[in-house]
């Protein structure tokens, strides 16, 4: 069960007014078309890392749990320190742990939910008693500031939750999750893998910048995250009405309401930060969530639905008994 979270947002803001002096673009655009005001940006000397030790340690604090203690460490992101080691074990170190196995999760916006799952899957057939997730991106170092369709959307943070092993209490009660390969052709990042290894023809031709069709990842969107969500709840038996809060992936305003429109959720039930954070990949359910639960809003007892997508395409949901 979770028993702590913590998120970490850079300093710097960078507003729409902002942008507008950098693109082509509006304040009344984005708010209308994405629902961001505005989005924190790392500043140049911090890695993934760093975002993340500082939400692992807020998460570690109030779970009250002794960093050297976490025996799993697993970080969803698609933009760590560097290709390798991993950024889980530059983490590790940051949080002054070495008792943890630690390995990263490449799910794109759904990497903290797969990470979430698969923490609590190895939890739960005995190999640990407990485990840092996290969820971290910093998308505006791959973001081409050129590019409009995209350069809007992302911003930086990072998020963590506690997990730990108690008999009897089963913390996540089910959850549905996907992926299409399909669809790589709608959201990717070119460079920097086998396919196309680092050239003066790749930094020429922009392989280093995140490339979206985002009309057509919005289309998947909609219709992926209600159906994901429809279907965690009715493997945990459970029927919408019984779900006290939603925390959904914050891409877009537009995305969100569809989805709650769907499950006949109003916005009381439903926890929305975009104007603030802009979408921060995978961690954006987990600095949502510590938000929401800072705030007061998530209780102790409350039946939460997680609910996501991203490139791949991957999307899917999952039920939080808190
Ligand atoms: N400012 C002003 N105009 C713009 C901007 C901008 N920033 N961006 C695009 N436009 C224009 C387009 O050029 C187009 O103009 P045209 O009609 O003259 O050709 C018009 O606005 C409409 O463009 P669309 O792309 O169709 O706009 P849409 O309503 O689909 O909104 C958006 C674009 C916001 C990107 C939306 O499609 C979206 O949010 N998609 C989902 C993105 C996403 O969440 N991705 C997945 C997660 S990221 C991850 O996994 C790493």
């Amino acid at each position: 069960m979770v028993v702590g979270t913590g998120h970490y947002l850079p300093e710097r803001v960078l507003t729409n007014a902002d942008l507008e002096k950098m693109v082509d673009t509006s304040d009344e655009w984005i708010t209308t078309r994405t629902g961001i005001k505005e989005r924190h940006f790392a500043a140049s000397d911090e890695a993934t890392s760093d975002l993340s030790a500082i939400a692992a340690l807020r998460a570690l604090d109030d779970a009250n749990v002794d960093p050297e203690e976490i025996e799993l460490i697993i970080t969803g992101t698609i933009n760590g320190d560097m290709k390798f080691p991993a950024t889980s074990i530059f983490i590790q170190e940051k949080i002054g742990n070495k008792k943890a196995v630690g390995f990263d999760l490449a799910g794109a916006c759904c990497g903290f939910l797969y990470s979430m799952v698969t923490a609590d899957a190895l939890i739960g057939a005995g190999g640990f008693n407990n485990a840092l997730v996290i969820g971290t991106e910093i998308l505006t170092r791959v973001t081409d500031w050129t590019d409009r369709g995209t350069c809007i959307l992302f911003g930086d943070g990072s998020g963590s939750v506690v997990l730990k092993k108690t008999d009897g209490i089963k913390g996540l009660l089910a959850s549905d999750l996907h992926s299409d390969g399909s669809t790589t052709q709608l959201l990717y990042f070119l460079g920097e893998g086998t396919k196309y290894p680092t050239s003066k023809q790749t930094i020429d031709e922009g392989y280093h910048f995140l490339r979206m069709k985002g009309n057509e990842v919005f289309k998947h969107a909609v219709i992926q995250m209600a159906n994901s969500s429809l279907a965690a709840i009715e493997k945990a038996g459970l029927k919408p009405s019984d779900i006290d809060l939603l925390i959904p992936h914050q891409a877009n305003i537009r995305i969100i309401d569809a989805t709650a429109k769907r499950l006949n959720f109003d916005h009381d039930r439903v926890v929305i930060n975009i104007d603030q954070t802009g979408n921060t990949s995978s961690a954006a359910i987990p600095i949502a969530m510590d938000q929401a639960i800072k705030s007061g809003r998530m209780e102790k007892g409350m039946t939460v639905l997680m609910a996501v997508f991203g490139a791949g395409l991957t999307w899917g949901a999952a039920v939080l008994k808190y």
